[in-house]
């Protein structure tokens, strides 16, 4: 796999020396406290997004917001490669190394298909600034996937290559769990099939019953592994037993005529 070169050389030092931990804004109850001397961390989660959830209440479009795709399919979509400890917090904004767009100019097309954002607005970065979706993934998490990642290309390039051999639109979908604004799956259902296909568990979040982001879990060298959970035994934050995978429904205020795919410049 390509994206194995990445961590084929370890450094001694570790830059996670310099990380300060807070709070994700991956919800509520998450943990992530002050540490001072943050370690390295324990495992990687892989955020997938499902748009036919996020979007539903999209009223701004722009061409940058992913809801307004007029060609996107019903597909998760990466959020982001997180780094985690085993106790339920994590680090975030490690070191000092901000995002260079330019970096990642040969993965532009695989990062504008697979890891859109479902905003207009900027993202907070991690040194007061706001910036791109993918400034924010990188700056607060992919800064702590030291020494597995020592850099921005390496980091996203991994990322896209993760998502692209765990495909869980498809796996969901040969096991009968179809796309549906009308249809409720069995969470359990879900679960078991991802399970089975991946070999370990993964978990769901829901809004209003509809699943809205899925995780799975890696060790270090990307073999799957459970995902954490905190607390109680449940694979799932939010999740009633019968959820919704809601169909994508474009919000298409943009014509069909304008490129999604924003220039350079426009970044
Ligand atoms: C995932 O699988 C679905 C359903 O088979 C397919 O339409 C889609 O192109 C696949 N996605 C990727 C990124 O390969």
């Amino acid at each position: 796999m390509a994206f194995l070169s990445a961590f084929s050389i370890f450094l001694l030092f570790s830059s996670s020396l310099f990380c300060l931990s807070e709070s994700h804004g991956r919800g509520k109850g998450g943990g992530g406290g002050v540490v001072p001397g943050q370690r390295e961390f324990d495992y990687f989660l892989l955020s997938l997004q499902w748009p036919g959830t996020i979007c539903h209440n999209t009223r701004h479009c722009c061409a940058k917001n992913g809801c307004c795709r007029s060609s996107a399919t019903a597909e998760f979509t990466i959020h982001g490669l997180w780094t985690d400890y085993n106790d339920g917090t994590w680090p975030s904004c490690c070191g000092d190394h901000q995002f260079d767009i330019k970096e990642v100019t040969p993965l532009l097309e695989g990062l504008q298909k697979y890891w859109p954002s479902y905003s207009c607005g900027s993202t907070s970065t991690c040194h007061g600034g706001r910036g791109l979706f993918w400034a924010h993934e990188w700056e607060k998490h992919g800064t702590c996937s030291y020494p597995v990642f020592k850099d921005e290309y390496n980091y996203f390039l991994a990322t896209i290559n993760l998502y692209l051999k765990y495909n869980i639109t498809e796996i969901l979908i040969e096991n009968g769990y179809v796309p549906s604004n009308t249809e409720k799956y069995p969470l359990g259902g879900i679960v078991s099939a991802i399970q089975n296909a991946v070999r370990a568990t993964p978990q769901l979040e829901c809004r209003n019953g509809a699943v809205e982001e899925l995780h799975l879990c890696f060790y270090k060298n990307f073999e799957p592994r459970d995902c954490v959970t905190k607390g109680n035994s449940l694979t799932s934050k939010a999740c009633p037993r019968y959820v919704s995978l809601p169909e994508f429904v474009p919000s298409n205020v943009l014509s069909t005529s304008v490129p999604w795919l924003p220039s350079t410049e426009a970044l």
